[in-house]
Order: structure tokens, then sequence, then C-alpha cells
């Protein structure tokens, strides 16, 4: 018997059968990686165990005892969190009165006692070595130090279980590492660790044991060090992951579609110049915190304080206005889908027509018909997985989400396409089908922009990459000199030998 049992697990959604009699065990102080596709149920099991969802039918074991949470709480107090990717904490308060916010020490006449706040707070940041102002507001760390700060509020309150959804998709390398050496620190304490991730690298680094998911259903529970990445994402997806070198590349690129001459946005990025010619896929790599997002937002009209030119086919576009840049043809898919990518209380059909509004539309009337056919489309070509078009996106999984802020480009037909993380939170099938959309992109005469932090993705896929460095254009690469290490040093700043 395991430490952690599921055993006959299913859970139902509107539409949705997330898991269907899902059964195995977990060992106590290990990591156990949950994979699969998007849309395979490994967030739905997370939150059952969290006490965030209730299964329809099964039930967990844990020492043996059958546990039911019924809400977050519930899972708290018998030993189990999750550490969530969205805000977690009020990022107006501080990080101490977060920490405490459970149980705030009284002082004298009711009010908090400050010394003994702080004092706590420090007490659960030492228990796993994170160093912290505990008088900052949360709002003001960055993504890493908030989910670490959840870890401490965790192991903090005496958690025996952590639930960890996807760490690692917006950490930098530095984040990571440090993420990574306190996870195995946990373990040493007896802490159980269930860790959902699309990077296999990460897995097989980290993880002690792999459970396979494909569409709700169990497929495998096997000892990383009793399989391969190769036999796993045949487990994920049912079939061999076909990867082909990018057609564009053998092709002579055509025009030049976009330059942009000097452009330069005070505190964010200054003096950057490049081009992009039809039928170019080019990259652009660089430290998070380089200005990459900053210089695509600009280029897509949303920095008023950007200076210097861009030209689309040789005409300037006013800088500052979305509007001119979406009629000069360029597009962005942005890196925080939530918040800037998608209106998640609209459906499907209407996330993908949203930036194709005026081409669907006659007399002011959208034509229905051709809406849901484009969406339809989209949909089909990136294999989104929804009960149909109609679902609102909030229901979606977080992948199938990310596949909609791209559908929603996609359908607009743009000629410049600029592609921010188009792969995070992607499984491994779907990523190989961006690439070959993309590629498929270039093919037909667009110019493509993609920034990533995956070096593998960028070397694959570009004609070229671009590096970025503390806001400015650092080097540029062509094919023939891709490597790791090549744009690691110019990411960087370090001078080769
Ligand atoms: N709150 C919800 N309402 C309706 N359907 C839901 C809800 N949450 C999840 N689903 C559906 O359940 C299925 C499993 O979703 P889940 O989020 O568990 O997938 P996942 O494996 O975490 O995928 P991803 O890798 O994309 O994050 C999907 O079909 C999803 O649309
Ligand atoms: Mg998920």
């Amino acid at each position: 018997m395991s430490f952690l049992t599921f055993s006959g697990i299913t859970k139902r959604f509107p539409g949705a059968l997330a898991l269907q009699d899902v059964s195995f065990g977990i060992e106590r102080g290990s990591c156990h990686a949950l994979i699969g596709e998007n849309g395979a149920g490994k967030s739905t099991l997370g939150r059952i165990l969290a006490g965030v969802h209730q299964a329809d039918a099964g039930e967990i074991l844990l020492e043996g005892q059958p546990i039911r949470p019924l809400s977050p709480l519930a899972a708290r107090q018998l030993g189990i969190a999750m550490v969530h990717q969205e805000l977690a904490f009020c990022p107006n308060l501080s990080v101490a009165e977060n920490l405490c916010l459970g149980d705030l020490p009284q002082g004298a006449a009711g009010w908090v006692n400050r010394a003994e706040l702080r004092r706590r707070a420090e007490a659960m940041l030492a228990t796993i070595g994170l160093r912290l102002e505990v008088d900052r507001p949360v709002g003001s760390l960055s993504i890493g130090q908030e989910q670490l700060l959840q870890i401490a509020a965790a192991v903090g309150t005496g958690a025996r279980i952590i639930i960890m959804d996807e760490p690692t998709s917006s950490l930098s390398g530095g984040e990571t590492r440090e993420l990574f050496r306190l996870i195995r620190e946990l373990k040493e304490r007896g802490i159980t660790l269930v860790y959902v991730s699309h990077r296999l690298e990460e897995l097989f680094a980290l993880c002690d044991r792999i459970t396979v998911l494909r569409d709700g259903r169990h497929v495998a529970t096997e000892a990383v060090a009793a399989t391969t990445p190769s036999r796993v994402v045949q487990q994920m997806i049912g079939r061999e992951l076909l990867v082909q070198t990018p057609r564009h590349l053998a092709l002579t690129p055509g025009p030049e579609l976009l330059r942009v001459e000097n452009l330069s946005s005070p505190g964010q990025f200054s003096g950057v110049n490049f081009s992009l010619r039809a039928g170019e896929i080019v990259g652009l790599a660089g430290l998070v915190g380089a200005g990459r997002s900053e210089v695509a937002q600009a280029l897509l009209g949303l920095d008023r304080r950007a200076t210097g030119r861009v030209l689309a086919k040789e005409r300037d576009i006013p800088l500052g206005s979305i509007d001119a840049a979406l009629a000069a043809g360029v597009g962005l898919v942005p890196e925080d889908r939530k918040r800037q990518g998608l209106v998640l209380s609209l459906n499907c059909r209407e996330n993908t027509s949203l930036a194709s509004l005026p081409r669907l539309s006659r007399a002011g009337w959208l034509r229905r018909g051709e809406e849901r056919v484009m969406a339809r489309r989209e949909a089909d070509r990136l294999r989104v997985k929804a009960p149909s078009l109609e679902t609102t996106v909030a229901s979606l999984s977080g992948g199938n989400q990310q596949k909609i802020a791209l559908a929603k480009w996609l359908a607009r037909d743009c000629d410049i396409l600029i592609v921010d993380e188009p792969t995070r939170g992607i499984d491994v099938g779907a990523k190989a089908e961006i690439y070959r959309l993309l590629d498929e992109l270039a093919g037909a005469g667009k110019a493509i922009l993609v920034i990533s932090s995956e070096l593998p993705e960028l070397i694959g896929l570009c004609r070229r990459i671009l590096v970025m460095r503390e806001g400015r254009l650092a080097g540029e690469l062509p094919r023939a000199d891709f490597s790791e290490a090549a744009l690691l040093r110019l990411m960087a700043g370090v001078e080769a030998a």
C-alpha cells in the first residue's frame, strides 16, 4: 500500500469527462510526476487532491485511510497544499501579513502584534531557507519569489504533500534552479511532491516516478529509472512524435516586410535595429527581463513612449497606435495570455474571431456563419480539446487556453506575426504541431518573430536568432552558428574565449 493512493477516481464536468477510473499510488518522500497532453486531466487530479474539486467516484487513501477533502482548507488540515501559478496571495499586503493571514497574532487591545507577526513570518521563511524582506508587499515579488513564498507557507503550516502545477513555466533559469534545490531538500525531509510539467528533461532530472494520463485515463506509472523520454511521449500521445526539419529553411527569403530602426523606450530598451523578410522565422532570445516582450509590445503599438521608426513594407507605422499596427498587418500573440490574450468569459468561437471582427463584418453586422467556419478551422488546426466552440475559455485546460490565444491571431492572417513564448504550457505533441504551423505560415510568405526562453525551440525553428541583453540587441547568430553555448554567451554577456 502506497503512502497516497488514488483508486478509481472519476470526475465529470459539463461536457467533459476529465478523469475516468484513475488508480495509482504515490510513495512518501518522493517527487511524483504527472504528465499528459493538454486536457488530459492533470490539473483536475491535483485539484481533487487539494480539495478544490470533488471526485464523482472513487477514493483517495492517505496512509491507508480514506480522505475526502471538501475544501482547500480541509486539505490543508490533512497536510495537503497546492502551489498555484496565479496569484494566491493579496498583492497589497506584506509578505508577513500574507503568511500569517489565517492566524494573525493579537497584541494589546486587539491590534495585530507586529513584532510577533514579523518573527513568525521570518521563522516560516527560514524553514525553507528563503531570504525575503517580510515587510515587502507581495505584489512587488517576481513570480518565482511568490511561488517560493507559497511553498514556505505550505511547509510552515505543516504540509506533508505539496502539489506543483507547472511551477517552472514562468521562472527564470536561476529561479528554476532554486526551486529544484528546494524540492530535493523537501524530499529529504519526507515531504511528498506531486509535480505537473510538460518539460520532460525536468521530470527526468527531478522525479522518482512518472504517471502518464491520456484523455482522463491512467496509462502508466513507472520509475523514472525504468523508462525513457521517448517511451513517455509515446504513452502520452499514443503515437510516435514526428519531428521534421522546418521547410522554410530551404526557401530564399523574400522582400523585407518589417524594418525596425533605433527603436527605444525609456527604461525598457534602446537602439533596437533589425528587419524581417517574407518567409523568415527569426528568433529573439534573451534572459527574463532583457526587454524582448517590451519590444514586441511596442511593435504592436502598445507602448506610447516608444521612439524610433518602424516600417511595414517600407511604409512608416506611427508608433503607439494599435490600430495603425494592426492595419499594417502586425499581429502579436502575447506572453501573458490570461491577461492580454483572451477574454476568459467569452467562448472559444468569440475569442478566436476577436482580432478579425472587421473582416468578418458587413455593414456593422457580424457574419456568424463565416465566424463559425473560421473558428472551427483554427481550432482543428491546433487540435484544441474543448466540448464545443461554444464552451467558455475559462473552463478549458491551461494548454488549450493557450491554443485559443494562438488561434485568434492565426485567424487574422497577419503578414508580420510576433509570437511571445508560443509553446509555454503546451504539450509535446501540440508543440510539434505549432512548429509545423509557423513553418507553414513562413512558407506562405509571412515574416515571423518568435520570442522564446527555450533555446532548443529557437535552434530548431529559426533562420537566424537575435539576442537581447539588458534592453539592447547584443548580437545575431545565423543558423550555421547556432548552439546553446553561443546563445547563452550572448544572453549573459560573456565573451567567447
Ligand atoms: N472548471 C471546469 N469546467 C469545465 N471543464 C473543465 C473544468 N476544468 C477542467 N475542465 C475540463 O477537464 C479536462 C481536463 O482538464 P485539466 O485542466 O485537468 O487538463 P490538464 O491535463 O491540466 O491540461 P493542461 O496541460 O492543458 O494544463 C479538459 O477537457 C477541461 O476542458
Ligand atoms: Mg493543467
